[in-house]
Order: structure tokens, then sequence, then C-alpha cells
């Protein structure tokens, strides 16, 4: 947009420079705005038209159901792609050629053992703590593990703590689920690939050989990329907006976990199943669930429905339905849950409150479907969500510490009281 975008306040005009992306994407560029307005600020509660940053990692359009990470469809990224290629793709700009490739996922099998000690952090962890936390708590606690801080102008040592992060999260994420299943800590096996390997960490049962099965790993391989990156998303901008205090990469990441667990965000992947599970016990009583969700005096939203960006349709979903369809039919599993879901999405595709407001399935919709298959419990979906995540919290960690951004601080404008005296207790 060559335009300017003129302002006025007051009777007073002001020019404001104006931002275009490379997908002609268009923004008022407001970074002077209260210097040259003498205190104006914007307020956009929820960020729904503010651009936190410019960034070249994703790119999502949402009216027309585009996404695409560094240029490339996730369409062809989930239909061809592997994840540790994906993540690659994310943290540094390229696809990489086959030696790049096998010296990532070398330096990361390298990386991959946790201190010993980790164990005795998660041995103090009641059986019954949600895994976000405990994931969230271990992850920050490898800071105290790795002490040394990033140093972002050097090339080397941003490698090293990618690697580093890459090969141990997938252990956290494995001794998390095996601790609240009373089974033994211990490493997978570094002749796998990295999503096979995951698997054989959380499921090897001590007494039997694993055997890995390519319906799982391949469904997990594309459960992980279409969660890989989804630009400025709540865990995304928390992993960055942390970061911008110079904040080390562990402790960010830590505090993107936890933004990610609320139901509101990838914490709907359990919502959502947990929901189908209340209507399969309930008789299937969809239309009940929908009366609910359109009821404004009821706090129930449909879980899996809605997104921010997307108000047309998430490619995401789309791609996950079919894989739902296909990894039930390849392991044989007839799950009525599976029924609830597509009937519901149908009442909700056909009823009026859903349409006007532009409510689709999200991705967090048939996911939950996929990992039950899986033998993945409930409460393990969202920590599978962030080990998708992971490089796309990665990459945009790394991306605005390069750009040297500056430290995230919002403005307010405030509403409380102005100012009055203070008066002793006994006389209140
Ligand atoms: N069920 C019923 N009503 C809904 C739903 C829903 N799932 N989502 C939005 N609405 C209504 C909402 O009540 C509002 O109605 P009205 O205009 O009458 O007040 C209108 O739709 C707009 O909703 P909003 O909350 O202003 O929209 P938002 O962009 O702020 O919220 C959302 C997006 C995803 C938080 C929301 O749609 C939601 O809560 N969905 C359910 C949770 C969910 O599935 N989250 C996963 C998102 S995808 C995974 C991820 O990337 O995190």
């Amino acid at each position: 947009m060559s335009d300017k975008a003129i302002l006025e306040i007051g009777g007073e005009k002001y020019e404001l420079p104006t931002y275009t992306g490379t997908e002609n994407e268009k923004a008022i560029d407001i970074s002077k705005l209260r210097g040259t307005t003498n205190g104006v600020i914007t307020i956009d509660p929820g960020y729904k038209n503010t651009g936190a940053c410019v960034s070249g990692i994703t790119f999502l359009e949402g009216d027309k159901g585009i996404l695409r990470y560094r240029g490339y469809s996730i369409e062809e990224l989930a239909a061809k792609a592997d994840f540790l290629e994906v993540a690659y793709l994310l943290i540094f700009g390229e696809l990489p050629n086959q030696e790049e490739y096998d010296r990532f996922h070398s330096d990361i099998k390298k990386k991959s053992i946790v201190d010993e000690d980790v164990r005795k952090i998660i041995d103090a962890f009641p059986k019954t703590a949600h895994p976000m936390g405990v994931l969230s708590s271990l992850t920050s606690a490898l800071t105290a593990f790795n002490p040394s801080s990033v140093n972002v102008d050097s090339e080397e040592d941003m490698y090293n703590s990618v690697v580093k992060i890459l090969g141990k999260f997938p252990v956290l994420v494995a001794w998390t689920m095996r601790k609240k299943q009373g089974l033994p800590l211990d490493y997978g096996d570094t002749s796998l690939g990295y999503v096979e390997n995951v698997l054989k960490m959380m499921f090897r049962q001590p007494h039997e050989e694993y055997v890995i099965s390519p319906i799982l790993s391949n469904a997990l391989n594309k459960l992980l990329i279409l969660h890989a990156d989804h630009e400025q998303n709540c865990s995304t901008s928390t992993v960055r907006i942390v970061g911008s205090s110079h904040a080390g990469l562990f402790a960010s990441l830590s505090a993107g976990i936890s933004a990610l667990w609320g139901p509101l965000h990838g914490g709907a992947n359990q919502a959502v199943l947990e929901m189908l599970k209340a209507i399969q016990e309930d008789g299937g009583d969809t239309a009940k669930y929908m009366a609910k969700a359109k009821d404004k005096n009821d706090p129930f939203r449909l879980m899996g429905f809605g997104h921010r960006v997307y108000k047309n349709f998430d490619p995401r979903a789309t791609i996950i339905k079919v894989a739902a369809d296909e990894v039930l039919g390849d392991l044989g599993v007839d799950d009525p849950i599976l029924d609830i879901a597509k009937g519901l999405e149908q009442e909700a595709l056909n009823d009026p409150y859903f349409v006007d407001r532009k409510l689709y399935p999200n991705v967090d919709f048939y996911s939950g479907i996929i990992y039950r298959a899986m033998g993945i419990p409930t409460e393990m979906f969202t920590v599978m969500f962030a080990l998708g995540r992971l490089p796309g919290w990665i990459a945009q960690w790394r991306e605005m510490r390069l750009m040297k951004e500056p430290i995230g601080r919002p403005r307010q404008i405030y509403t409380g009281a102005t100012e009055r005296a203070f008066i002793p207790v006994e006389k209140r």
C-alpha cells in the first residue's frame, strides 16, 4: 500500500505510514503514533486488529482457508513431508537437503539425553497432575540443567539450543505420560526416525519389543506437521513476548506451553473429546448440546468450532477429517464418537447460528479422535499439540531475537479511580 493513512483527532490531521506484506496484506504503521499525537494510543483487546510484528515464517489467510509455512502449502507438506524437515524449514527458512537433514537429525539425537535428576522432579508430581502443567514445569526446569544462555548473535549457539530442545522435549513428553501410567522412564531408539522414536518412547512396554506401526507413525507425522506453526496465536505471541525481555528459549517455551493449555487454544483438543464422550453418555443427543452452545445464558461452547482467523474453513480440519477416517479404517477401529462428531458437524454447518458467525470445525475437532485411536490418553492430547508446535515456537522466538525486536510492552487506557486520599482502616 503506497498510500498514507490520514488520522484526524480533534481537528488535527496526522499522516501515518502504511505497510504491505509479500501477500499484499496491509497495515497502518502506528509505531510513532503516541509521540506525534501527544499521547494518543490505539486500543484493541484480544488484538483482533493488531499486528504485533512482521514475520516471514507462516502465511495464513483466514477467508480463503490458506495456510503456508515459508511459502509451502499445508496440504502439500502434510501429504509429502516429514515432521523434522518441516521443523528445519520453519526454523531455518528452507527445506534441508539430505546432508543438512542428516546432520540436523544426528545433532538432535546427540542432545536428547535428559539429566537423570529430572526424573526426581517428575517423581515429585502427583500422578493426578495434568501433563501440560508437568511439561511446562519440566521445560522451565531444563534451564537449570542447561544454564548457558543463548548468544543470539552466534549462529552456532542458536543452532545448539535448537537441537537441544528438539532432542529433549520428546523425552519429557514421553516421561510425562509414562510417569502417569506407572511405566519406567527410559530413552527411545536413536536408530529410528524422529516421529517413530517418539512413539517408541511413549508406548514401549518393559517386557516386550515395540514394533513400529507405519499407520501410527504416518498419522502422528501428519498431526505434528499440521500443528507445527500458526503465526501469531496466543501461545506463539506468549513465546515472543516472554523472549522479548531476553528471557531464554526454554523459559519462553515453558510460558508458551502454559498459554497453549487453555481450552480456547490447544486445550480444545482434550475438551472436544470430553464433550463428544459426554454427548455419547447422554444418549447421543447432539441437539441438546447445540442448544446449549447457542444459549447466551449458558457458558458452554461447541468445542472444536470457531477460529479467530479462519472464517470460512480451517484447512487443517479438512486434512484431519480425512486422516481420521483413514487412520480409524487402517486400524480397524469403529469409534462411535467419530459418528457423533460427524453428526454434530453436519448440524452446525446447517444451523444459522453457526453459519452467521462463520463457525466451522477447527483443527482440534477431529485430532482427538485420531489420538484416541492411537492409544494416547485424553489428558495427553494438548501435550501432543505442544510437541507439534515446538518448531513453530522456536522459529518465532529465533526470528524475534534476530530481528532485535524491542521488549513487548503494551499500553492501556486507565479506567479506575482518579486520585484520592488514603483513609486509615478505623475510619473506613
Ligand atoms: N460455540 C458457540 N458459540 C461460539 C463458538 C463456539 N465454539 N465460538 C464462537 N462462538 C460465538 C461467540 O459466542 C460469539 O457470538 P456473539 O457474536 O453472539 O457474541 C461469536 O461466535 C464470535 O465469537 P468470539 O469469541 O468473539 O470469537 P473469537 O475469534 O474471539 O474466538 C475461539 C475464537 C476459537 C476462541 C472461539 O471460537 C472458541 O471459543 N471456540 C471453541 C474453542 C476451540 O475450539 N478452540 C480451538 C481453536 S483452534 C486451535 C488453536 O489454534 O488454538
